[in-house]
């Protein structure tokens, strides 16, 4: 069954349960600071999950664009991938576990047609030590679902991953594991988790390809082994708790429910084929690299780098679309590896198309666009068109450039007879020039590389980048208080005033609020001048000090449209929004005076509720005043800037 198939029989599934389609958000995450890219489908929906009212209801479904960055090094294998598409349906205090799991079998089932007999389901096995009790409510409602199929579902007790390699399946078809498998929250198991961020116990579903075990994993297969012989392919997550500052859990207000299943591994599971690049979302980009490079993709030299290409190509012109722009840092960075990293694949397979227009890279986008357009269509036009292939040209072109750089350093290492670890570690640190580069041309020459200490170098390099990012994102989570919600309201009034001082034409391109700064990315042809900076600023701290009201409305989206409200170029919006407003005086949430608002934007916050509050700082209590510390250009037609209070 193909994608699109696969993810219209699921929304009209969901919809015939009561369920509202709502669009897939951005994959780069809209005023949430805390991760590069959306990874999971709950991510936008935090606010709502913790209890805020969705303006579409308490029923929802979408299919997520999500980006794994973590997962770059894995693709390669038969079934990992840095994009996904995740499908989600959503409880917010509404049904519970027993309608959440026979209704995901019942699609599995009914729908896909998958044989029940390859299912496998784990749940979780409890946690004493934070007082989360066994799950036996979730175990009992599977004993019950199989039981209908004529499977007698025995319960199988495993705890840590590592114990399922020794214990085996021992006949089991539902299996009790530990919090590192069975519990999610954006932050990994109960301990990671800081104060104010919810969690839950969930309940995978596996698929059984029955590819025998392969014992290089662990002598005995079990659900969650990496052999390839199970697929994990859906999670129900029963987000129920949240963590307190004193470390232990309470249970929300509301019991959730949080449905993740990976798009493509159910495509591989309903052609019964293991390998996830077999299914249509990649079958012609394989059949062009195959027809340009004049070789096969079942040819196991070559695999992985046919794998490589597809995955990394597709995910860069989502992002692409969605106005990353490639750079050497944070989300940039993950775009450029990508591209990087499937050029220098590109490179393996030796493209023999000597007179293309486009180089090989690019016609994969152009392929990726064509398939998903329909159901995406912020790939579709021509301006995303230009944006996507001048970005991938650019990007090709500089590594080529790279390369040849980091082989002139490579070539003074090899002169002295061989490459020591360091050397190895500089050269894909400072000249991007890979290492499995540097160890083909070290063969071909005859001369050692030191790999231990190179790996080494790199475990030193790669801890300190971690160290980095952990801190980027406990820092973001652990105050996503006052500091932040302020400067989300001068952002509103920062970009109407931009939009006063330089045109109409302004639009936001992009976003992102950290507790010290905020960033609009916005449409403007030139470079603001001193006076222009001056004005905007002033005009923010008028609009503070006018102490206006803010305010929060839900209506129709064609409605919100009518009023003018700003939104995002690009970004798509549920039938029912949610808009803020500010000003003007009197305005209130019985009758919010738009159209003498100084701001109206489509919106889901959180906001101050007066602008007023916005000129105190929550951690000295000191009025400051907006300032903007940064204007620059980010892309052709787009320019940055970054305002803080001081
Ligand atoms: N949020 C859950 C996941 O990503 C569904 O697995």
């Amino acid at each position: 069954m193909n994608i699109n198939e696969i993810r219209s029989r699921y929304f009209k599934f969901m919809k015939a349960r009561g369920h509202a389609i709502i669009p897939s958000a951005p994959i780069v995450p809209q005023n949430d600071p805390t991760t590069l890219f959306v990874g999971s489908g709950m991510q936008p929906l935090i606010p709502y999950l913790l209890g805020k009212e969705h303006p579409s209801g308490s029923r929802l479904v979408n299919s997520q664009k999500s980006f794994r960055a973590e997962d770059i090094e894995e693709v390669g294998d038969n079934r990992h991938t840095t994009f996904f598409e995740m499908l989600g349906n959503w409880s917010l205090g509404d049904y519970f576990k027993k309608e959440q799991l026979p209704w995901f079998f019942e699609f599995l089932t009914k729908e896909i047609g998958l044989n029940p007999e390859n299912l496998y389901v784990t749940v979780f096995i409890g946690d004493e030590k934070n007082n989360i009790p066994r799950d036996t409510e979730s175990a009992a409602i599977w004993k019950e679902i199989f039981a209908e199929k004529g499977i007698d579902a025995k319960e199988v007790v495993i705890g840590p991953e590592a114990d399922g390699y020794r214990l085996g399946m021992q006949s089991g078809r539902i299996f009790f594991y530990d919090a590192r498998k069975n519990w999610w929250s954006r932050a990994g198991i109960p301990e990671n988790m800081p104060a104010g961020e919810p969690g839950g116990p969930d309940s995978e579903v596996f698929y059984d390809f029955g590819t025998p075990h392969d014992a290089k994993f662990g002598s005995e297969c079990h659900p969650n082994c990496d052999c390839g012989r199970f697929l994990e392919i859906g999670n129900s997550v029963f987000m129920q708790y949240v963590k307190l500052p004193d470390k232990s859990f309470a249970l929300l207000p509301k019991a959730n429910v949080d449905f993740g299943g990976g798009l493509e591994r159910i495509a591989a599971a309903s052609e019964s084929n293991p390998d996830v690049f077999n299914i249509d979302a990649f079958e012609d980009t394989i059949d062009l690299l195959e027809h340009f490079s004049k070789k096969l993709y079942t040819d196991s030299r070559y695999t992985r780098s046919f794998r490589i290409i597809a995955d990394h190509i597709r995910a860069a012109t989502f992002m692409l679309a969605d106005g990353v722009v490639s750079s050497n840092t944070e989300r940039g960075y993950v775009l450029r590896r990508l591209i990087r990293r499937a050029a220098q694949h590109a490179g393996k397979l030796e493209m023999q198309d000597k007179d293309a227009d486009d180089s090989m890279l690019v016609r994969a986008a152009t392929i990726t666009i064509e398939k998903y357009k329909g159901a995406y269509p912020e790939l579709g036009g021509e301006e995303a068109y230009q944006n996507i292939r001048n970005e991938i040209w650019k990007e090709e072109k500089q590594f080529a450039h790279t390369l040849e750089r980091g082989m002139k350093e490579f070539e003074k290492f090899a002169a002295r007879g061989r490459i020591s670890g360091p050397e190895a570690t500089m050269l894909v640190t400072t000249y991007g020039f890979p290492y499995e580069m540097t160890t083909e041309l070290a063969k071909e020459r005859g001369i050692e590389v030191d790999e231990e200490s190179f790996k080494v170098e790199m475990i030193k390099h790669r801890e300190v980048s971690r160290a980095g990012s952990e801190q980027k994102f406990k820092g973001g989570l652990a105050d996503t208080s006052e500091k932040t919600t302020r400067l989300h309201t001068a952002h509103h009034l920062a970009l109407k005033a931009l939009q006063m001082v330089l045109g109409g034409h302004v639009k936001q391109r992009g976003s992102n609020i950290t507790q010290e700064r905020l960033r609009i990315d916005f449409s403007h042809g030139e470079k603001m001048t001193k006076e222009q900076i001056a004005e905007v600023e002033r005009i923010v701290n008028e609009k503070i000090n006018e102490s206006l009201p803010v305010t929060r409305s839900t209506l129709p989206k064609e409605e919100a449209e009518e009023l003018g409200a700003e939104h995002e170029f690009g970004a798509k919006y549920p039938d029912m929004v949610s808009v803020y407003s500010i000003g003007p005086k009197n305005a209130s949430i019985e009758n919010p005076h738009f159209d003498k608002a100084f701001s109206i934007e489509f919106c889901g916050g959180p906001h101050v509720s007066n602008t007023s509050e916005i000129a105190l700082d929550p951690s000295t209590s000191l009025r400051a005043k907006f300032k903007i510390l940064k204007e620059e250009a980010v892309a052709a037609g787009i320019r940055r800037i970054k305002g803080v209070f001081k």
